[in-house]
């Protein structure tokens, strides 16, 4: 089997790089560990920024998203039982969008299946060669198609944090830069109403709360708890009295109630391998970069990275150049850092550290007083939020 561009992951990442390099001509296969059924109801991003929406449409699988998916002007914080909030819009001219991620996948799958172009699913036993040499390779077995070795002008390892693509690059290529919080979230999927307007992220003495949204039927929340939890600790009555202890505030709001239809704990991570390449492997998404979920930055930058990698392919094959293959992990590294930075600083104010210490209480407390009270503080917050521009989009 012969391909231009092997992507392994159908994650947001490789989905969205596969649409994008068929707007340009350019032919992939995608090579996936997991499921299709896996893929499309794995519970996770919610936030999308403007220049990912835009990506989206240029990709031409935004037609649902414009129909069902919710466009937020502003977020809420809440701390000392106050409520504050950011107006987006007001500050940046900007929005965000609500729209799982679950949903973006499945947008994107069906446009995959659509093009006729493959994908594999299921895939068993995945390894890439040969791409310190001109001669890259992606092998791998299906039920279908059996042993196969998919030969390739470049792999484009999309595969995650957990992938294969990372960790098949020689010792000593990749520098790594890794902060491990002491916190996870434990995220619930309820059958209840959103019963408040737009996000709120709670500071509170018990921890960190996020109220959030799918749909109008739909709401997503989390509670900051400790690392590794056990889900058994928390039955349904303990997660709604959390919940509903650490986002009051003085206007009695409570979010509503309903059936729990998912629950998960994740981890808190902070993580960055560079460069985002080695040779004829572009690393991208959450295989080069994972950021805590804080700052709902994760996906976003997934697509970014894509981005950034489907010109450099395009300029390569239309035009000749390397040079934006060359330029690939700095462009990215670029936008990367400036969401680490973000999230880790919107995760260290809004989180409760378990060491007890009176003065980073302090510290941030005196932060949330800024960013409520100064226009320039709540812009910086508001910029990042948003999303920064993509170039060339
Ligand atoms: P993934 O989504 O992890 O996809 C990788 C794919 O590769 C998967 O399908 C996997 O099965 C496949 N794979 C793995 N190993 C192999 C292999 N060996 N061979 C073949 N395939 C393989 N981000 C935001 O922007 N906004 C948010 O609001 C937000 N909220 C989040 C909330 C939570 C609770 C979590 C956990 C994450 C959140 N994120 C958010 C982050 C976001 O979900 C990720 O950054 C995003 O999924 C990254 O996409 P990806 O395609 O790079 O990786
Ligand atoms: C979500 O809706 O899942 C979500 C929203 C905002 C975040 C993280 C997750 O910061």
């Amino acid at each position: 089997m012969k391909t231009q561009v092997a992507i392994v992951g159908a994650g947001p990442a490789g989905l969205l790089l596969g649409q994008l390099l068929l707007g340009r001509g350019i032919e992939s296969v995608i090579v996936e560990a997991r499921s299709r059924d896996y893929a499309e109801h794995r519970v996770r991003a919610g936030v999308l920024e403007h220049g990912t929406v835009a990506l989206l449409e240029e990709a031409g699988v935004a037609d649902r998203l414009h129909r069902e998916a919710l466009v937020h002007r502003g977020f809420e914080f809440t701390f000392d039982g106050r409520r504050h909030r950011i107006d987006l819009e007001g500050l940046t001219g900007r929005c965000i969008t609500i729209y799982g991620q679950q949903e973006v996948v499945k947008d994107l799958i069906a446009a995959r299946l659509a093009s006729g172009s493959p994908v594999h699913f299921e895939a068993r036993d995945v390894r890439v060669e040969g791409f310190q040499s001109g001669t890259p390779s992606v092998r791998f077995s299906t039920l279908d198609a059996g042993e196969v070795k998919l030969e390739c002008d470049f792999i484009a390892g999309c595969d995650g944090f957990h992938g294969v693509c990372r960790d098949s690059i020689p010792r000593g290529v990749l520098a790594i830069h890794e902060r491990v919080y002491p916190f996870a979230w434990l995220g619930i999927l309820a059958q209840a109403r959103p019963s408040r307007e737009e996000l709120v992220y709670a500071n509170h003495d018990e921890g960190f709360a996020l109220f959030s949204m799918r749909s109008p039927s739909l709401t997503r929340l989390y509670l900051q708890v400790p690392p590794d939890e056990r889900l058994d600790a928390w039955p349904d009555a303990r997660i709604w009295g959390e919940l509903h202890r650490r986002l009051a505030a003085s206007d009695g709001w409570q979010p509503e109630e309903g059936d729990i239809l998912e629950r998960m704990v994740a981890p808190m991570r902070s993580f960055v391998a560079e460069p985002m390449r080695c040779g004829r492997l572009f690393l991208a998404g959450d295989a080069a970069h994972i950021v805590p979920p804080t700052g709902a930055k994760g996906l976003n930058l997934a697509a970014a990275d894509v981005w950034v990698l489907s010109q450099a392919l395009a300029r390569h094959y239309a035009e000749g150049h390397d040079d934006l293959l060359d330029a690939y992990s700095q462009t990215c590294l670029r936008r990367v850092w400036r969401a680490e930075h973000f999230s880790w600083w919107m995760t260290s104010l809004l989180h409760r550290f378990p060491e007890g210490d009176s003065f980073r209480d302090r510290l941030q407390h005196a932060q949330l007083d800024y960013l409520a009270s100064s226009r320039a503080a709540a812009l910086v917050l508001a910029e990042n939020y948003v999303g920064l521009p993509l170039a060339g989009l």
